[in-house]
């Protein structure tokens, strides 16, 4: 346990800068508020704070398209407000983690302004550029991931250039060394004022195919589904080459002590497995998002538990995500009861665990009227229910105006429900969701065997997930209900439950000594023990 590094122990905590806390009444959440929510961070038990992109923008994709990458946007701060929050953060012992965006910039980006601007710029081969097709239209058939062609035709030099996400987003071109120096110098700017590491944003697309071949046909695609869908993406993402890129960035990253590079991937298990690189020299937590789109029943979550397990390479450090800014809530996808499932899940299971903001609280998708709609993809794919809005709103600190997030109108709507489902009320509420994470958060920073004890799994039957985490003579049983109906485990069944429950997903069973069954009600989960072999007394 001595060994283990912080971002191995240590629990990772999402923020949209957007949506946490308004400082200045303008509506948009920024980093003086970000600053003076420190304490209800510590409070949590958070240990690394993860930062969606606060770089200059034409927000055109809220931040995820960078005009500067080494500024801050005005709608945030700026640079001192930034140094004073990465001092603070800091400070309490806490992590920062950025949003690295390497595979686009926005169109606005001086880089592109001069690689549009004629086809003998010197950084004309910083991005994507080529003549279409004879018939006039565009080079291949890649599509973009928010609708249309991925090619966007630029009167000025008469070639199309290549946008993985929006037009105003030009995909950089990863083949060329420049840009790669460009980056890590980038990296190396941040890594320099201090940052602890970086989520990189679409790892997984930054290299495509050089003789941008067409992407074949989706057979699995149906109606309904989002219109890049069509096709598979065989050449614009998951390149070989991007392996070598990945382990350069870790070079960079390694430059400097104790930092970490996390991947946003979304691959199969055994793509995604490749990403922590040749002798683990590659990214140190590609993201594994089996959860976000995981069928919500025992028999599924075990299965990709076990399927993850086995496939996680020797050394190799496992995560777990339950929601992040571009997926449906957790609490609206499987339910409130089934919420507290779901985070006794992510808080137990055997890897680095990453809130997103809200979650802790139970905050549930919020319904967007269409004249309200922010999110790019939802505007260009309406109606298929991609948006991201409902994920993205305020949080919700109090009862007060705005519930308390701003003074001015927020940018999204607030949920509904703030008036009672917000921070103030949860922390007061002993058997709030807000109460079980604080809870779950002590328990595992408190025993090394919930961070690098085994995973063992015991059972699964129905509604019934069963598993252990254990070290040395310290074992925890952990037994969920993914049901509404009760369910109860006697000795009869041959499975050790433990004689002790320390702690409850409905957090009203403190201690509670079990003798001839285990009886779980609907929709809760148990952690158990043997206090004499789990250090526990
Ligand atoms: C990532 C981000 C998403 C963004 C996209 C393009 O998937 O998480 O919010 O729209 O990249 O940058």
């Amino acid at each position: 346990m001595a060994d283990d590094l912080w971002w191995q122990r240590g629990i990772f905590y999402q923020i949209y800068p957007r949506s946490f806390q308004d400082s200045n009444g303008d509506g948009i959440g920024d980093l003086t508020g970000i600053l003076q929510r420190l304490p209800y961070l510590s409070r949590l038990g958070a240990d690394a704070v993860w930062l969606s992109p606060i770089f200059p923008s034409p927000m055109a994709d809220f931040g995820y398209d960078i005009s500067d990458y080494t500024g801050i946007d005005p709608i945030f701060g700026n640079m001192q407000d930034f140094d004073l929050l990465i001092a603070s953060v800091h400070e309490r012992g806490l992590k920062l983690i950025l949003d690295l965006v390497p595979n686009h910039t926005s169109d606005q980006h001086p880089w592109f302004i001069e690689s549009r601007s004629s086809r003998t710029n010197p950084k004309r081969n910083w991005y994507i550029w080529s003549d279409g097709a004879a018939d006039g239209e565009p080079p291949n058939n890649w599509l973009s991931e928010f609708g249309g062609s991925a090619w966007q035709y630029d009167a000025t030099t008469g070639q199309y250039y290549y946008h993985a996400f929006l037009a105003q987003q030009p995909d950089l071109n990863w083949r060329n060394p420049e840009v790669r120096q460009a980056i890590y110098d980038v990296m190396r700017f941040w890594l320099r004022k201090g940052v602890d590491g970086f989520r990189v944003d679409v790892i997984w697309h930054l290299i495509k195919d050089d003789q941008l071949r067409d992407n074949p046909l989706n057979a699995a695609f149906r109606e309904g589904m989002p219109p890049n869908q069509r096709l598979t993406p065989l050449y614009t993402t998951d390149r070989p080459e991007i392996h070598d890129v990945v382990a350069e960035m870790r070079q960079v990253v390694d430059e400097f002590r104790d930092r970490v590079l996390i991947g946003e991937i979304y691959l199969p298990v055994e793509q995604l497995m490749s990403y922590y690189g040749k002798d683990l020299l590659g990214a140190h937590m590609p993201f594994n998002f089996a959860l976000l789109s995981a069928s919500w029943n025992a028999h599924e979550i075990k299965n990709i538990i076990a399927e993850y397990e086995r496939a996680l390479p020797i050394g190799a450090w496992p995560n777990w995500v339950l929601g992040n800014h571009d997926r449906p809530r957790i609490a609206s996808r499987v339910g409130r009861d089934q919420a507290r499932i779901a985070a006794m899940l992510l808080l137990t299971l055997r890897g680095t665990p990453t809130l997103y903001y809200g979650d802790e609280i139970g905050m549930e998708q919020v319904a967007i009227a269409p004249s309200q709609v922010r999110d790019p993809f939802e505007r260009n794919v309406p109606g298929i229910g991609v948006g991201r809005d409902g994920c993205r709103t305020p949080m919700q600190w109090d009862a007060d105006l705005n519930a308390g997030f701003s003074r001015g109108d927020p940018w999204l709507p607030l949920s509904a429900d703030f008036l009672h489902e917000n921070v103030r009320n949860l922390e007061a509420d002993q058997t709030s969701i807000l109460s079980l994470y604080r809870a779950l958060i002590a328990l595992r920073r408190n025993n090394p065997a919930m961070v690098s004890g085994s995973y063992e799994p015991v059972a699964t039957a129905n509604d019934l997930l069963f598993f252990r985490r254990r070290e040395g003579s310290t074992c925890f049983n952990v037994v969920l209900n993914f049901g509404t109906e009760p369910m109860s485990l006697t000795h009869g069944d041959g499975i050790d439950f433990g004689t002790e429950i320390l702690l409850s997903t409905h957090l009203d069973r403190w201690n509670e000594t079990l003798s001839q069954s285990l009886d779980l009600r609907g929709n809760e989960g148990v952690i158990t023990v043997r206090p004499h072999s789990s250090g526990q007394e």
